[in-house]
């Protein structure tokens, strides 16, 4: 055996992600997707949220047990999401879960979401170590962490107002795009131009901050005077402007966290670090400093159960007991602190 055995439990928002892995190398990981419940209200719902994540949860914990091939009584540990994120999505996954490993008589971790989104890439590679800068963008979070070791975070910066995924989900919306925007403005700035509207990078001056709601007031007052004036710019110019803003800014704080630290291991998480242009521009800057950067493939940045799993294997072979009770949820834990 390659190290322990770990079911992994995630249900911080609109994703229900359960996964063994063994050691660092997963065996299942499976996801429930309620991307459809939530389209036509244009954003996640809480309670819809909660709910959806209580029937999916039983079928999904016994499809990744059946796909690992392995008995649940064969697990050593079992790792919950235990913040931040909804307080009822949460809820659902950590009861869950707490009762599981106490059925089966294993230890329980609860696991900082975030520390999932940045263990994610060590499921992929070999060579992913601290020191590392780490950006970390999804549609609740955006930061750029500094990991000096693991288990020793610092937070350098992060955004100031909308993450950078909610900034791509409203301004998809505003422009009829559907939910969620990410991966709907990836794909509609295909063949568009980036350098066709110059959309506001915002905060140049704090190094490690982000700041969105500008730039989304900025679209708006520019589509509304094009339309005005009959002028409206292709579809995909816009979109790929948009990106390209967004993509900029968390590329060049990210970059200014290398510079001022000097590490040379750059990793990333979080759904938009999907961004086809987002991972095309990080890899041509750490090309050109020569630095390695650890970007898993996209179903390791967005929310998932192996990332949470991760971080419990960790734990565990540096000899962290786990505990039978292990406090509550916690939605506004925070890395770091
Ligand atoms: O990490 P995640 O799955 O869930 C959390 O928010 O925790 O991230 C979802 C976010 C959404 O805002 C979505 O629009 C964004 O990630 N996203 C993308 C892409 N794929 C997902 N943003 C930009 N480009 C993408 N390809
Ligand atoms: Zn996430």
């Amino acid at each position: 055996m390659s190290g322990p055995l770990v079911l992994g439990i995630e249900t911080s928002c609109d994703e229900t992600g359960v996964a063994v892995i063994e050691g660092l190398s997963t065996r299942s990981s499976v996801l429930g997707s309620q991307v459809d419940l939530h389209a036509r209200f244009g954003g996640v719902v809480p309670e819809v949220a909660a709910r959806a994540h209580i029937e999916a949860i039983r079928p999904l914990t016994h499809q990744a047990i059946t796909e690992a091939g392995i008995h649940p009584d064969d697990i050593d540990a079992v790792a919950v999401t235990q913040g931040p994120g909804l307080i009822g999505p949460l809820m659902v996954g950590y009861s869950f879960a707490k009762s599981f490993a106490y059925a089966l008589g294993k230890p329980l971790y609860g696991v900082d979401h975030m520390e999932g989104h940045l263990n994610a890439p060590r499921l992929s590679f070999d060579g992913y170590e601290p020191p590392a800068i780490v950006i970390l963008a999804s549609g609740g979070h955006s930061q750029i962490v500094h990991v000096k070791a693991w288990g020793d975070y610092e937070v350098l910066g992060g955004t100031i107002d909308d993450a950078a995924g909610e900034a791509f989900d409203k301004l998809a919306r505003f422009m009829g795009l559907g939910f969620p925007g990410g991966p709907a403005i990836d794909r509609d700035s295909e063949g568009g131009d980036p350098s066709a509207i110059q959309f506001p990078r915002a905060l140049r001056n704090r190094p490690y901050d982000f700041s969105f709601s500008g730039l989304k007031t900025s679209v708006v007052t520019y589509l509304e005077k094009a339309r005005d004036a009959g002028e409206l710019p292709a579809r995909s110019d816009v979109s790929a402007s948009i990106q390209e803003a967004i993509v900029d800014v968390l590329v060049d704080k990210t970059f200014n966290a290398v510079e001022a630290t000097g590490v040379e291991v750059v990793g990333g998480g979080g759904g938009v670090l999907s961004n086809r242009r987002l991972r095309e521009r990080l890899g041509e800057e750490a090309d050109k400093r020569g630095v390695g950067l650890f970007i898993p493939e996209p179903a390791l940045c967005t929310d998932n159960g192996a990332m949470i799993a991760s971080v419990a294997v960790r734990r565990i072979l540096d000899g962290v007991p786990g505990d039978e009770i292990i406090g509550d949820v916690d939605p506004g834990l925070r890395l770091g602190v």
